[in-house]
């Protein structure tokens, strides 16, 4: 049995249709209930629904063999899992953004405000550029504009939110997309399986023009 942490939400729709494509199907996960496991016994595969922000913690400690998780979780945790394919979903960038009259003294100090203080903390240190970091945890846009932070470190996917605030990007960090990670030790143990999925999976990436 392969067990699969699947992010809950709209991208884990995306990635449970690519599963049922590639052959794992399970039927009864689109029963509309509250339940959290589904199981195909015959195509010997288990799915979990659980936040997005958790599916690597799950698949780091063996809860899970494999999962999918967003490039930003892989980047600001660095958890201890193999990451084998990008499934080209779920895709947006990490970017730094500020108001539209921001101007960046290098003299002073830079405060920064984010959920993905790693993410934060590297981009910046690659720079040799000083900063103090704000962590918070949602609702980031909100704190240039309150004069908490001078820029943020975020997500943007459509730009709407950014828009919506009067907030510009400042500068892309990375681009983000959703990848599908393993166990170690599974991967070692259940290599065959593993690599069968992998191949499925392969055959349902959808590549840009
Ligand atoms: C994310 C991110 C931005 C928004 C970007 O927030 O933090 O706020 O999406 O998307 P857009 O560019 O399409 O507007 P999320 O909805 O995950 O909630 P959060 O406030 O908990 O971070």
């Amino acid at each position: 049995m392969i067990n699969v942490a699947l992010p809950k939400g709209r991208l884990g729709e995306k990635v449970y249709q690519m599963f049922e494509r590639a052959g794992y199907e399970c039927p009864s996960i689109k029963e509309n209930n509250r339940k959290l496991i589904f199981e195909n016994a015959e195509k010997g595969i288990r799915y979990f629904w659980v936040k997005p922000s958790d599916v690597s913690i799950y698949v780091e400690r063996g809860a899970a063999d494999i999962g999918v998780a967003g490039k930003d979780i892989l980047l600001e945790y660095s958890p201890e899992v193999y990451e084998l394919l990008d499934l080209n979903i779920g895709k947006c960038r990490m970017a730094v953004a500020g108001k539209k009259d921001f101007y960046d003294d290098n003299q002073r100090t830079l405060r920064v405000a984010t959920k993905f203080v790693n993410i934060a903390k590297s981009y910046y240190a690659s720079k040799c550029r000083d900063i103090d970091i704000i962590k918070l945890n949602g609702s980031i846009e909100i704190a240039p504009i309150l004069g908490l932070s001078d820029v943020i470190v975020d997500i943007v996917e459509t730009g709407t939110t950014l828009k919506e605030n009067d907030l510009d990007i400042v500068e892309t960090i990375v681009p983000i997309s959703a990848r599908l990670i393993s166990n170690k030790a599974s991967f070692k143990f259940k290599t065959e399986e593993i690599e069968k999925i992998v191949e499925g999976m392969k055959a349902q990436v959808k590549f840009d023009d």
